[in-house]
């Protein structure tokens, strides 16, 4: 194969890789991103191979099927909720061929010549100390969400003087490698070095919090494949690596930005620590709040023209997606207008409702983002808030103490009636109580998620 070719194919490559990105971005069309994308892999996948001559097409054809059955296999069989552990773990294989593929590039060119171009040895380094970290990291990521480390955050006295010593130890490592590229099998040091770097970054971070951790580790990982683009001297692996970095740093931002958190205090793991000083929930809720019934807010909705719906975690916990359709087109045969609102962070990762929702063939159309629905709250008649509580919790907005103060909310408050579905008045993510549900508009249906729609729709037929 010419350069030239091999260049073409790794240009028609990186443009469905950015074709599918633009696609991802809405879910209509996500699925057909998503097809792109793993087109454009496969063709750059395969010119490699057949360009480089790594490996005989037997064990190339073997690899497809091997690859493609644990793939099927795992997509079929993995739960919904299960998705952040599993992309944990692509994050973390990521990262860790990285610095294996780089690792031993850097060692066989160290075996041929003695002058190592600097290049080679920054991106070598880089990619070994970025990857080490991905994958320690990740794995510890999967572990916290698998339930097989602990969850809480596990902190301990001169936490950040430690992380510092390892960082620096690793630059110094690298910075001594590149200088002096004789030093080169020192390379499993720093690897060993920023691995221990990688766990004791994770470790500190409370279970909850992972989803962000992912998406920054998520990052990590394209840069590793990026820089061990650089040392392979292999285009489509920098553009690629450099698109899933630049994604993976976007998404962490707009998490954070949701979240009202800087991306700082998520570097240096200061996240998933429950406030010391919540407020008192007797202060918030005594006496104020108002019970309600299936049947109470069928009549209800009998009467009403606009009805919106604010998934959150509750609804994923008790898999009511399904029964929410049937909610929306019972609803939508009595003509009465339904949309559901989105919060960016509502849920444990991004776009947890939109894919059950999507699960749950809701039509796209339907929903609605934050800042779009927001505005229309005080022309809804009724806001189902099913199993959402911080990010519907006015306090964001009102009380400046509050943890959760300045996260933008949806909001419901604005609603004439709100219907807030959920067990018990315990807090959400953010552990603090929700003055929303002793406001005078609000009525509370206690009950899991699903039981209490499908009585919903019960009563509606009934009524
Ligand atoms: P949360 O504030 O976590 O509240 C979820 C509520 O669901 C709980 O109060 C719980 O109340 C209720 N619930 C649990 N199981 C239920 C069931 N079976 N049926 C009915 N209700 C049930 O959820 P949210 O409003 O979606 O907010 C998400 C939070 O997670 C935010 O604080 C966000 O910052 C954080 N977070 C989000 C992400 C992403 S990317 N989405 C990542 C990390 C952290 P009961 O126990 O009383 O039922």
């Amino acid at each position: 194969m010419t350069t030239a070719l091999v260049n073409i194919a790794y240009l028609i490559a990186s443009a469905l890789f950015i074709i599918g990105l633009k696609y991802l971005s809405h879910p209509r069309t996500a699925v057909r991103g998503n097809l792109l994308g793993a087109a454009g892999m496969l063709i750059a996948i395969v010119v490699t191979l057949l360009n480089r001559r790594i490996v005989s097409f037997e064990i190339i054809i073997a690899g497809f099927i091997l690859g493609a059955a644990i793939g099927t296999i795992l997509a079929r069989k993995i739960q919904m909720t299960g998705m952040p552990q599993l992309v944990a773990l692509f994050n973390g294989f990521g990262g860790g061929a990285s610095v294996l593929v780089a690792g031993s590039a850097l060692i066989e060119a160290a075996g041929k010549a003695h002058d190592m171009p600097c290049q080679l040895t920054i991106a070598g380094v880089a990619s070994g100390l970025i990857g080490a970290v991905t994958f320690w990291g990740s794995l510890i990521a999967f572990g916290k969400l698998q339930g097989v480390v602990p969850e809480k955050p596990l902190r301990y006295s001169g936490e950040q003087i430690f992380k510092s010593i390892l960082l620096l130890a690793s630059l110094a490592m690298g910075a001594w490698i590149v200088i002096e590229p004789s030093t080169v099998h020192f390379y499993w040091i720093l690897v060993a070095v920023a691995s221990a770097l990688g766990i004791f970054l994770v470790i500190p971070i409370g279970g909850a919090d992972m989803p962000v951790v992912i998406t920054l580790l998520n990052s990590y990982s394209g840069l590793a494949a990026c820089a061990t683009g650089f040392v392979l001297g292999n285009n489509v692996l920098v553009i690629a690596g450099s698109l899933v970095g630049a994604s993976g740093i976007i998404l962490t931002k707009i998490m954070c930005k949701a979240m009202n958190r800087s991306l700082t205090n998520v570097l240096f793991g200061g996240l998933g620590e429950i406030p010391e000083s919540a407020a008192d929930a007797d202060d918030v809720y005594g006496g104020k709040v108002k019970a309600t019934s299936a049947e109470e807010v069928a009549m209800l909705l009998e009467t009403a023209r606009r009805v919106v719906i604010v998934p959150g975690y509750g609804m994923a916990a008790a898999q009511a997606q399904h029964a929410v359709r049937d909610l929306f087109n019972l609803l939508e045969s009595k003509k009465i207008e339904v949309e559901f609102a989105i919060h960016p962070v509502a849920g444990r990762m991004p776009g947890h409702m939109n894919v059950l929702l999507a699960e749950a063939d809701i039509p796209y159309d339907n929903l609605r983002e934050m800042d779009e629905v927001n505005p229309t709250f005080e022309q809804t008649d009724i806001a189902i808030v099913l199993g959402a509580n911080d990010v519907v919790n006015p306090s964001a907005r009102t009380n400046p103490k509050s943890p959760i103060a300045g996260m933008p909310i949806l909001n419901v408050d604005k609603a004439r009636t709100v219907v807030v579905i959920k067990r018990s008045l315990s807090p959400g993510f953010a552990g603090i109580p929700n003055p929303l549900f002793a406001a005078d508009n609000t009525l509370m249906l206690f009950g899991d998620g699903k039981k209490m729609i499908q009585d919903l729709i019960t009563a509606l037929k009934e009524g």
